[in-house]
């Protein structure tokens, strides 16, 4: 009866070893058994975490450091925020350590060299992402570690992480960004914890490639930090994320369509000013461009202290475009100004008859004055009156009309001078004579009057069409400028920022 309870008592003990000494002794009798109740790796767990405690640093000597050996095993890219500035990444996060309590002979376990236990049960660094983006309630996930007979502990939890991130988007959408990731431990300073690079180069090759970001390299650096609150040094391992923006998408949603919408502002200049669609056209692809500018400020971090390289493109055509509305509507104005009677100054007329030589065009109206050859000077309509009421010799003279002096026998052709004569001849029938010739000369002064006018509107069309042409020539300058140099030389010689 007693040998069957001392037995029950001693199996007791053996599932719950961690009593007593008296425990231990039972412990021993346990091991000696032929038919073994414990599978090995139970015998090997108890036997290590009978005197463990998972909240003390495993080493024996208090002045020694555990060092920490960490690195990362970057898997996936999900996110980069601009506006938030925070990088999200899936990470293995790879940490070693040596654990001076874990430590066993293979010989007395079968050949058991490495114990996979609950992560829980052992003492782990607290190492955590510095500059993480979640509150830090989330632990991390509860991963085996991986204890080899020597004490050495792995741990690769698989984490995700929200870091932030200072992402600079001056050269949006040509930019590179530099993400940082420093790991430490939080609470131990370096004298407890020290922390060292584990991985250089760093394991990429499980990482998933992202459709937005292309991954150029991924660095790690160690550094030591004393901060304000302790005289002790506090170590990191930082790692730094080289990324660079994928440009297919912008050049296809934005940058081209602003290509082709700066060159539907250059039509502007081609159009006729009769037609009034100048305007129309100039505030139409005015309104398509803030449309684009509504686009791109969604993405952007709502930050004064860097404007994106296609921010100055658009906001540069966008003054283009402005200018060729207001060009449009001046445009327009100097081809009406003919309506208006008013004669082309001879100021205007040097500068158009330059600009036209300089941009390529013939002149067909503006190199002529108005009065030149087949062009009479009329007369005004008083002096028509006064024609036929007063002494038809003495009104010649000042009726200014081009017609012929009859005094001065200057007549232009035989017929007039005949009909002067008889004129001059039979004075009774002069009077109906001479009101016929005034109505003639009054036509013909009206047809004159409706030339001149014709005439001065074709030659400020004219000056309306060079302005037109090398405003033309000007955008076209200014436009193909500022698009090679905003999207082509400023994106190649920005700086590197690894460097
Ligand atoms: C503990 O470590 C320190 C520094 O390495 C050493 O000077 C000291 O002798 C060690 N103490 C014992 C008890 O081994």
């Amino acid at each position: 009866m007693a040998v069957i309870l001392i037995i029950i008592v001693s199996l007791y003990l053996c599932v719950i070893p961690d009593l007593s000494i008296l425990a231990l002794t039972e412990y021993q009798i346990c091991f000696n058994r032929s038919v073994p109740v414990l599978t090995d790796e139970q015998r090997l767990f108890m036997t290590l975490m009978h005197y463990y405690d998972n909240h003390t640093r495993p080493v024996f000597n208090a002045s020694h450091a555990v060092d920490v050996y960490m690195g990362i095993t970057l898997t996936q890219i999900f996110d980069v925020e601009e506006k938030n500035q925070v990088m999200t990444t899936n990470v293995w996060l790879d940490q070693e350590w040596w654990d001076e309590k874990l430590k066993w002979n293979p010989d007395d376990f079968n050949g058991l060299k490495m114990l996979r236990v609950p992560c829980h049960t052992i003492w782990k660094p607290d190492i955590i992402l510095y500059n993480s983006a979640e509150d830090y309630t989330n632990g991390y996930m509860q991963a085996l570690a991986m204890v080899s007979y020597k004490g050495k502990v792995f741990w690769p939890p698989i984490v995700k992480f929200r870091s932030t991130c200072h992402i600079d988007i001056t050269y949006f959408p040509f930019d590179d960004q530099l993400c940082h990731m420093k790991f430490g431990s939080w609470a131990y300073d370096g004298f407890q914890v020290d922390v060292f690079n584990r991985s250089n180069p760093i394991d990429l090759s499980n990482f998933v490639s992202n459709g937005e970001w292309d991954l150029l390299s991924v660095k790690a650096e160690r550094h030591v930090v004393k901060y304000p609150c302790c005289p002790e040094p506090f170590p990191d391992v930082t790692f730094s994320i080289h990324l660079r923006r994928r440009t297919l998408y912008y050049m296809y949603n934005v940058i081209v369509p602003c290509i082709m919408l700066s060159v539907l502002t250059l039509l502007v200049f081609w159009m006729s000013p009769d037609s009034g669609e100048k305007v129309t056209l100039g505030l139409t692809v005015l309104l398509a461009f803030s449309v684009f500018m509504l686009l791109i400020a969604e993405n952007m971090p709502a930050t004064s202290s860097f404007v994106p390289l296609i921010g100055i493109y658009l906001t540069t055509i966008m003054a283009l475009t402005s200018m060729s509305v207001i060009l449009a509507v001046v445009v327009s104005n100097i081809s009406n100004s003919g309506h208006r009677e008013k004669a082309l100054p001879p100021f205007i007329r040097a500068v158009v008859i330059l600009l036209s030589k300089v941009c390529c065009i013939k002149l067909r109206f503006v190199n002529r004055a108005v009065c030149d050859g087949q062009i009479i000077q009329c007369a005004s309509k008083r002096n028509s009156q006064m024609f036929y009421k007063g002494n038809s010799n003495n009104i010649s003279h000042d009726s200014g009309c081009g017609l012929i002096d009859f005094e001065n026998g200057e007549p232009n052709n035989g017929r007039n001078l005949e009909r002067a004569n008889k004129r001059r001849d039979d004075r009774g029938e002069n009077r109906e004579l001479n009101e016929l010739l005034c109505k003639v000369h009054e036509m013909m002064c009206r047809e004159n009057d409706r030339d001149k006018n014709d005439y001065l509107c074709k030659q400020w069309q004219e000056v309306g069409i060079v302005v037109d042409r090398c405003m033309f020539w000007i955008f076209v300058l200014g436009t193909s400028m500022s698009t090679i140099y905003l999207l082509v030389i400023m994106p190649m010689t920005k700086p590197d920022k690894t460097s």
